[in-house]
């Protein structure tokens, strides 16, 4: 880029955007444009850039990803619609690998596992966990298992040590009820006890297309965990419009600020993303509860708004089926 002209930059930037625009259409590019017009440090996509999978979504996705941003400034980790049928996800962890792989090669398994990974931005630790799994027809789930648990209570601890801020990044909600039944992520309660170990400061998920914030327990007292409307809902929808997220982060070990600002796309159409929300994420009692829809059951009726309830829980649901113990076959002779 420095070898750049200013009028070439521009050039760049405007083939960029209409690249991007062409690939996936307005509401998504007025979405990023107000993204980039506040300079952000990194960008965390949390999963599902394409539907259904096939060969040209993903060639789409890849180069919408590339005209987003290089893997520098840009991580992903993959959602269900990402591992939709079967080989799909071999096919998304060679495409999008830069985007999703640790900085440092070595931490790459030698069955070319990616995940979780860790890459570091200034104070900023960013490990990327992996729930995508391909499922049956009409179930969405996740699946967060034993040896990729093992390895992320690692991984915190690591960056803990390394005095650095922690995001998690991962595509279902690791949290009871925040999904329902045949879209949860199987691991809830394994994650939670990854958190109640190691601790980290903010978790970020995708999945549910709703603005949400619910709050798990670490050493070092309650954890955010923060949903986000799907970045290309438009107006009109059962869904939220499209919204992001956007963190400020500052301080150092055991003294974090984490600011939260939401900013949403107006319902009457209107292409600006307007600022919904701002919160001081280290000081949850002020932060308002976490909004789980009527249909999904209601927030733990005994718990204050900053209890999660059954999350705290065994993992009563949790019975793994044959097929995902499988996949981590190569993890169980370690
Ligand atoms: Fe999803």
């Amino acid at each position: 880029m420095r070898e750049l002209a200013s009028k070439r930059i521009t050039g760049y930037v405007n083939w960029r955007r209409n690249r991007r625009k062409a690939l996936f259409g307005d509401v998504l590019e007025s979405l990023l444009d107000d993204i980039f017009a506040r300079g952000p440090d990194h960008l965390a996509i949390t999963g599902d850039l394409v539907n259904l999978a096939t060969d040209n979504e993903v060639d789409v996705a890849t180069a919408w990803l590339e005209a987003v941003g290089d893997s520098l400034s840009t991580s992903v980790v993959p959602g269900n619609h990402d591992a939709y049928v079967p080989g799909a996800y071999d096919k998304v962890a060679v495409a999008w690998r830069d985007y999703m792989t640790s900085d440092d090669a070595r931490r790459i398994r030698p069955d070319n596992g990616l995940f979780p990974y860790l890459r570091v931005r200034k104070n900023v630790a960013i490990i990327g966990i992996s729930t995508a799994t391909a499922t049956p027809p009409f179930v969405a789930s996740g699946y967060f298992g034993i040896p990729q648990a093992r390895r992320t209570v690692e991984l915190l601890q690591e960056a803990k040590q390394a005095g650095l801020f922690r995001v998690i990044m991962i595509h279902h909600p690791p949290v009871r009820r925040a999904a329902i039944w045949h879209k949860r992520m199987i691991g809830i309660g394994r994650f939670g006890r990854v958190l109640r170990e190691a601790g980290a400061e903010l978790v970020i998920h995708g999945h549910t297309h709703l603005n949400t914030i619910h709050w798990l327990q670490s050493p070092a007292g309650l954890v955010p965990v923060v949903g986000i409307a799907s970045a290309s809902q438009g107006p009109g929808g059962k869904k939220p419009t499209a919204a992001y997220n956007f963190f400020t982060i500052d301080g150092k070990a055991d003294d974090w600020s984490c600011r939260l600002q939401r900013f949403q796309l107006p319902e009457d159409g209107t292409k600006t993303p307007v600022e919904v929300s701002d919160d001081d994420l280290t000081k949850p009692e002020t932060v308002p509860p976490g909004h789980i829809p009527p249909e999904l059951g209601q927030d733990d009726p005994e718990g204050s708004p900053l209890s999660i309830g059954k999350a705290f829980g065994e993992d009563g649901d949790e019975r793994e089926p044959a097929d995902y113990a499988a996949r981590e076959e190569p993890d169980k002779r370690r």
